[in-house]
């Protein structure tokens, strides 16, 4: 009997790292993408939906639904990382247009509703600031039973940040959200809260040679120039920025990497470990907190990456990304 496919809800901001993270889901054949929830964080949540609809629609996945969510961080207002992204969250890729939808449920609704609904099973990937999580398990303390995992991108665990000097952008962006989710999943009964930080993820680099080998070898498959063309187009301007920042041109796989984890969680090495988030500190709004020595005496709310396997990850990306650029392999598995 084949394996039960690993039931998928994405909540994302959708930047260039968010599409990749989406592409590798779609590219996955373990993977069922039940939906993908959208907020606002790099981008606006217009973009981000719209972003997200057209990264899907590339993999020829156009038939996930695709909810917006919050278009604000809870208690401030939004500031993007269009400086990373560009104006669009996508670089210089240009995408078509997604065809229109009428689902205009919410995505707090949604993510509930689906984690009821398959009770249990849902591994809930947010790659975005947490306000449509942090939303969700207020108004239903529950969900924290009801997922069976979620693995999510954010945080600096043993490290500093990459939007101040103490804090990481997702948690950054909505610290009082970020708050409430750790806080929420230190309940009696809660299921795993895998947080993959910036300390981690930032081991985990994509190189311009890789990007532009990968175009060559899929240069002849249906779906290949189309992709390739978007690696190229998304990554270029962030290379650069990138350069400016580190002198090194590298692309760092914050969001596949949380991701990929959530269907390999033999790819990141975690443990256990008390994690707050600070809301208050004038320096260290957004930091989180583990509290790695115990002083708290708190018990653990969190399962937090302290290693990758970097090689393998990036492997199974460029692998995937293969196999998505040969459309029909897909469709047969599909069916
Ligand atoms: C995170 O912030 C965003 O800019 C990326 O998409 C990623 O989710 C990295 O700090
Ligand atoms: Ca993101």
């Amino acid at each position: 009997m084949a394996a039960a496919k690993i039931k998928l809800v994405i909540d994302a901001d959708t930047g260039i790292d968010d599409a990749l993270a989406l592409l590798h889901a779609c590219a996955s054949p373990e993977a069922e993408i039940l939906g993908v929830t959208t907020v606002s964080g790099n981008v606006d949540l217009q973009r981000a939906t719209r972003n997200t609809r057209a990264v899907l629609a590339l993999a020829g996945r156009g038939d996930i639904p695709v909810w917006p969510g919050c278009g604000r961080p809870i208690l401030r207002d939004p500031e993007d990382a269009s400086y990373v992204h560009g104006g669009s969250g996508l670089g210089q890729a240009e995408l078509p247009e997604p065809p229109a939808t009428d689902d205009n449920r919410h995505a707090v609704d949604q993510i509930l509703a689906l984690a009821k609904v398959h009770e249990g099973e849902v591994v809930l990937v947010p790659t975005g600031p947490l306000t449509n999580i942090a939303a969700a398990v207020t108004r239903e303390p529950a969900l924290v039973r009801w997922v069976k995992r979620v693995v999510l991108m954010g945080g600096s665990f043993q490290g500093g940040g990459n939007t101040t000097p103490a804090a990481e952008f997702n948690i950054w962006h909505d610290p009082e959200a970020a708050r409430i989710v750790f806080h929420a999943f230190a309940q009696e009964g809660a299921a795993p809260l895998v947080a993959v930080g910036l300390d981690v993820t930032q081991k985990v680099l994509l190189l311009p040679e890789q990007i532009a080998a990968l175009g060559r070898r899929i240069a002849d498959t249906p779906r290949g120039p189309a992709l390739a063309r978007f690696f190229e187009d998304a990554t270029r301007d962030y290379f650069d920025f990138i350069e400016r920042r580190l002198g090194r041109r590298i692309f760092v796989m914050h969001d596949p990497l949380a991701l990929a984890a959530a269907l390999d969680p033999s790819l990141i090495e975690t443990r256990r470990v008390a994690v707050d988030v600070e809301t208050t500190g004038a320096l260290t709004s957004g930091m989180t907190v583990a509290d790695w020595r115990g002083v708290w005496r708190r018990k653990p709310n969190a399962e937090v990456a302290i290693g990758v396997n970097a090689e393998a990850m990036i492997g199974q990306f460029l692998e995937r990304m293969e196999r998505l650029a040969q459309g029909d392999i897909l469709a047969r598995e599909a069916g």
